[in-house]
């Protein structure tokens, strides 16, 4: 097993980067959520409904942990980056192919950083009137935003650092790491 920390032992890995989440860990607390969400859903079949590109990680290995009747949609939404911040304006490229009037509805994303992404969503689905809508976050910057909404389930706070991998990208490299990696942050 490779130690936390250095993250240099891939050459696909960042320069200077150091893994604060190894890949067993983001297993395991996934499982757990998937459980959770079954216990908490049973028979009321929910609507797993992530947000592209971040979520598409998450979602596959969360969608597998949860054991009841359920399905999965997609959104492919874009936050204007400011360096490594995200500006807050959120621009929707491809919407949700089902309704989701009457369906119960779980947000799934990868990170709440400010909060304005999810916030925005939130509102935009609620407005669709779904049957219920909670929000699952693999990630939660420790910071706490007053931009952000309730978060249902939260897999981990993580300090205030950029990070990479797990879905996660920086200038859309680095999606496909197995570990949570933050790196230097960059102007
Ligand atoms: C990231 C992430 C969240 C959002 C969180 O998306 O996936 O959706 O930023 O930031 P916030 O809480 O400050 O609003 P990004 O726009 O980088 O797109 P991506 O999902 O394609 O990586």
């Amino acid at each position: 097993m490779k130690p936390a920390g250095a993250a240099a032992l891939r050459a696909d890995y960042p320069e200077g980067g150091e893994v604060i989440l190894r890949a067993e860990a983001i297993a395991a607390r996934v499982s757990a959520l998937g459980e959770e969400i079954s216990r908490d859903y049973a028979g009321r079949d929910p609507l797993l409904v992530t947000i592209m590109k971040g979520g598409i990680v998450f979602l596959a290995d969360l969608m597998r942990a949860v054991q009841i009747p359920h399905q999965v949609d997609i959104m492919v939404v874009s936050t204007y980056p400011q360096g490594t911040r995200s500006s807050g304006v959120v621009r929707i490229l491809t919407d949700l192919s089902v309704s989701i009037e009457k369906r119960h509805v779980i947000i799934v994303e990868d990170i709440v950083d400010t909060g304005l992404t999810l916030n925005y969503l939130r509102e935009m689905l609620l407005a669709r009137r779904p049957a219920s809508l909670t929000i699952c976050a693999l990630l939660e910057k420790e910071r706490h935003r007053a931009a952000s909404p309730p978060l249902d389930y939260v897999g981990f706070r993580i300090p205030d650092r950029f990070v990479v991998g797990y879905g996660l990208d920086a200038d859309e490299f680095y999606r496909h790491l197995p570990d949570l990696v933050a790196i230097p942050e960059r102007t």
